[in-house]
């Protein structure tokens, strides 16, 4: 790629000016290949945006029964997309590329903890799969039920989402880092009839467990729906089994035929339903639609991935998340693609994993977050021996970023030690709630720059308003929304439509553009968008969501904390890192006691919400800065944070003593 300007780097990229080009032979055999060919597929949107879609909906999926009607806004903004059309998602991902001559193809290359190596081809997975759905039914779960999946990256855990979907249940995956309480929060909220899990899961060498926080969150009550735990058995460790309602995963599926005629749903059929964290309240059950996630899936595959049928393909996601949903579950087999699925850390056995795993596999496509980047980034300049310099990375022709910013320098880092200044980089700007890919350079067409995600893809309606909904001219700063609905959007709230409607489209901006919560700056010259960061009190940790009020919920759930305000401040590795400020109903702590408690709440917040959530700093005090209405000033909280001076107008503040005393950390 050709460097055409050099600059002093930027912290966030808003005065980048390096910009690099398509190399000419990637431009070349690429599917978008050029700014011309993007700019047509945008132009063909613009100017029949129902025809557009229908074309790459009948392009990209197989359809049971075809539909008439592509998008319905009769009851916007519950919109609904090609809706009298039949599909079956697992027979999109599975059964069409058996019977295209592709059976033998390698779908899975699952790379263990250890190291350990299985290949399961199109046709093996697919009977994995029957047989999963077949055991799935002959315990009673039918159509429209919800399935929790609390299991580690495995090839079952593809395989029981895949399950779900071709008997037309909707799955509800769980990130295996998440305590029993989430857990039951979300089958609870969900009202699942069954948990799909696994004994153990292996990470960093060490076995840790699934089923025993399964057995903890049944037993916190709320979730008679369960009837059935299924469990996979991944280590043999030791696990409680309660006869009757737990069953092994090899018991149900083994007898059972290797045929299962998919369940055909509806287009707006629910696939799934992913818990996410909002600015308040309980975490929310995002749902997505069939027909639309999948087309979009696919879709992006081509057009963000570049997918031909000989690339490895490899996202380093956890089916836990979206990305995983995605880029793992559904997009890569919906395209016929093969893909690594790994269970293991970055870390593990050593910070050259991730470099050793593309030169053993010869991976061609690699996506990651930034996070990862950064931490081995730190780990390479550290340790000469895990330095990327040391492996043989010239099967990559792509890489990707996702998640969160992705700074410069990371950016460069990237470029030129993991994609040997060959490779585009594809930084894509996406939600849980959008489905795939909004905002994301095409790597045979969109010059690149670094730290921004460039332009939005063809048929995206993205553009930045004021906070009346008005657009602002490019240059200025502003709310990222879309401005009209595209069919892998959320489809609602799980159970609360409400919610649905005032956190997504906001009378205040006209009730019909989708508000994606983030702020969001477009280039004056160019038009290409950087995303500023959230403009709500969610915090993105290691590409992580996390809502401050889920915290402070857990941190005043403890008997010792009366009062608790979270915010984010920046970090060179995760990007941002969550800064608690408690007050507690005793006298405020100090030295060796402040520590003491600081680190028992952090444990306690673990047990509460995951070890995600875990306070990086806790800083006591004996109130906080308020307003004289008792408002929490938090964008002080954020000063203090961070180490800087207060300059803000703090006339408003009823205590402004409290400010010395939260500037001191534990
Ligand atoms: O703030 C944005 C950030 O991550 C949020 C979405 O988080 P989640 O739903 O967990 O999905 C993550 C995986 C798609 C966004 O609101 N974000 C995601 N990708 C980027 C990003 N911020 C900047 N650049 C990105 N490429």
């Amino acid at each position: 790629m050709a460097e055409t300007e050099t600059q002093p780097q930027q912290q966030n990229g808003l005065q980048e000016n390096r910009v690099f080009l398509p190399p000419p032979a990637f431009a070349a055999q690429a599917n978008v290949s050029g700014m011309d060919a993007y700019k047509a597929l945008c132009e063909e949107a613009e100017r029949d945006y129902e025809g557009f879609w229908a074309r790459l909906a009948r392009e990209n999926l197989d359809w049971h029964k075809p539909f008439t009607s592509v998008l319905d806004e009769s009851n916007a903004p519950f919109y609904k997309w090609f809706q009298d059309g039949q599909l079956n998602a697992s027979y999109n991902c599975l059964d069409r590329h058996i019977n295209n001559g592709n059976g033998d193809k390698t779908a899975l290359i699952f790379e263990a903890d250890d190291g350990a190596v299985t290949r399961v081809t199109y046709r093996e997975l697919h009977e994995r799969v029957c047989k999963f759905a077949n055991g799935l039914k002959s315990r009673g779960i039918k159509k429209g039920d919800r399935v929790v999946i609390y299991m580690s990256m495995s090839v079952e855990g593809v395989a029981a989402m895949q399950a779900c979907a071709r008997i037309g249940a909707t799955h509800s995956v769980v990130f295996g880092g998440f305590s029993a309480k989430s857990l039951q929060e979300r089958i609870n909220d969900a009202g699942a009839v069954a948990v799909i899990t696994a004994d153990e899961q292996m990470r960093g060498g060490k076995p840790l467990p699934l089923k025993a926080i399964v057995d903890e969150a049944l037993g916190l009550g709320g979730c008679d729906s369960v009837r059935d735990v299924i469990v996979y058995r991944r280590t043999g460790g030791n696990i409680a089994f309660y006869e009757g309602r737990d069953i092994w995963l090899h018991d149900l599926v083994d007898n059972q035929p290797g045929q299962c005629e998919p369940e055909w749903v509806d287009a707006e059929h629910p696939l799934f339903i992913l818990y996410t964290s909002g600015s308040t309240g309980t975490p929310k059950g995002v749902q997505h639609a069939t027909g639309g996630f999948l087309l979009w899936a696919a879709q992006t595959m081509k057009w963000t991935f570049d997918i031909k049928p000989q690339d490895l393909f490899w996202c380093t996601a956890d089916i836990g998340w979206v990305t995983g949903h995605t880029y793992i579950a559904y997009g890569p087999l919906a395209v016929g693609a093969t893909q690594i699925v790994f269970e293991g850390v970055p870390t593990y056995p050593n910070a050259g994993r991730f470099w050793q795993t593309i030169d053993k596999h010869k991976v061609s496509i690699f996506y990651t977050a930034p996070t990862a980047i950064r931490s081995l980034i730190k780990a390479a300049n550290a340790d000469e021996n895990v330095h990327p310099k040391n492996y043989d990375l010239s099967s990559l022709r792509l890489l990707g970023s996702v998640g969160e910013p992705i700074n410069p320098e990371a950016w460069m880092w990237y470029y030129r030690n993991i994609g040997r200044e060959k490779c585009p980089i594809v930084d894509t700007f996406w939600q849980t709630e959008t489905g795939g890919h909004m905002i994301t350079p095409l790597p045979g067409a969109t010059p690149l720059v670094p730290g921004s995600c460039t332009l939005p893809l063809p048929g995206i309606m993205a553009a930045i308003v004021d906070e009346a909904g008005q657009d602002v001219p490019n240059g200025n700063g502003g709310i990222l929304v879309v401005k009209r609905p595209w069919p892998s959007m959320l489809r609602t709230i799980w159970g609360n439509p409400e919610r649905f409607k005032t956190a997504y489209f906001p009378d205040e901006l006209g009730g019909r553009y989708y508000l994606a919560g983030d702020g969001a700056i477009r280039n004056k010259d160019t038009g290409y968008f950087t995303i500023t960061g959230r403009i709500d009190d969610v915090l993105n940790v290691s590409g992580h969501r996390m809502g401050t009020m889920e915290i402070e919920s857990a941190l005043v759930a403890h008997e010792m904390v009366a009062e608790a305000a979270v915010v984010g401040k920046p970090d060179d590795t995760t990007g941002e890192a969550i800064c608690a400020f408690v007050v507690l109903k005793r006298a405020r702590p100090t030295g060796e006691e402040a520590k003491k408690l600081a680190a028992e709440l952090r444990t306690w917040v673990g047990k509460e919400i995951g070890p995600i959530a875990k306070p990086k700093e806790i800083r006591f005090g004996d109130n906080l800065p308020k307003t004289r209405s008792g408002k929490i000033m938090r964008r002080l909280l954020r000063v203090l944070a961070k180490g800087e001076q207060i300059t803000q107008d703090i006339s408003t503040l009823e205590n402004p003593a409290i400010l010395e005393q939260l500037r001191e950390t534990s």
